[in-house]
């Protein structure tokens, strides 16, 4: 019997393969102020959220809720501008429906990237962060509730759910283009309240370098599927606890556009050597 989680993903796909043909290999899930990847693919087929089946539309105005297929660094992509925040009022599984219709449809690695505040003292505004492990302080999974056996195991492996090979590759890229990396660990919160200073001084010592609201449901489901998955957050504000600055949305979209042509070059060295 096929569930209804399977059917909807069919019906996407179903959509979507009425529009364009294109194998995708590679899934990218583009953050707040990083959507301009979208802009250098070729052949590109946009399609707008609200049109495919079962898709939830993005509520945030910084997002723009559109999914692309074309070629970068000669592969075939599907990138998602625009994503899905729980504080939306989503479900987790609303959330992460995208990367299950993205296995589906052939994609072998996931490449997700965020802003985030740099809860590590040594990170600096517009720093790059290569994700290396994550805390989920969600207070939700996406994969509660029965396990499709068809789409991976009931307790999927969390030793490595990014990619080790694809982190050293991302770090080498950056230090040939002379791109300052940081290797972190994200912690993910469900916002949309920023933190307090409480909170920061706890997430510093429970081993948080980036604090975000959103990439883990997508990573966990995408871990659950066995993609590889690569993870970047650009730090776009400095959460010292003791200095703690009230944050304005406009300066973390400004720093996070003025650092994506760094963090563009990175997926893109990285996209051309999968
Ligand atoms: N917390 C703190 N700073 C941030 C966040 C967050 O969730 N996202 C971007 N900057």
């Amino acid at each position: 019997m096929t569930s209804d989680l399977l059917k909807k993903i069919d019906d996407a796909i179903n959509f979507i393969k009425t529009k364009t043909s294109i194998v995708p290999e590679v899934g990218i899930i583009l953050g707040t102020g990083l959507g301009s990847l979208a802009n250098e693919i070729t052949s590109n087929v946009v399609l707008n959220y609200k049109d495919i089946p079962h898709f939830p539309l993005s509520t945030v105005e910084s997002h723009q809720g559109k999914l692309h297929f074309g070629k970068l660094s000669e592969k075939n992509v599907i990138v998602m501008q625009g994503r899905f925040h729980f504080y939306e009022g989503y479900s987790m599984q609303q959330i992460t429906f995208p990367v299950r219709v993205m296995k589906k449809m052939g994609v072998k690695t996931l490449i997700i990237s965020n802003a985030a505040g740099g809860v590590n003292p040594s990170y600096k505004k517009g720093d790059i962060m290569i994700i290396k492990d994550h805390i989920n302080l969600l207070g939700d999974n996406p994969l509660i509730g029965q396990n499709e056996d068809e789409l991976g195991p009931r307790f999927p492996d969390m030793s490595e759910p990014y990619s080790q090979n694809l982190i050293k590759l991302s770090e080498e890229i950056a230090s040939q283009k002379k791109i300052k990396t940081q290797t972190g660990v994200f912690t993910a919160m469900s916002g949309p309240t920023l933190e307090t200073r409480a909170e920061y001084k706890f997430l510093q010592k429970i081993g948080t370098d980036a604090v975000g609201m959103s990439t883990i449901p997508e990573v966990i489901v995408a871990v659950h599927m066995s993609l590889q998955v690569l993870g970047f957050s650009i730090i776009t504000d400095e959460c010292d606890p003791e200095k703690l600055q009230v944050l304005n949305l406009e300066d973390v979209i400004n720093v996070a556009t003025k650092t994506e042509p760094s963090l563009r070059e990175i997926i893109k060295g990285v996209i051309s050597q999968l």
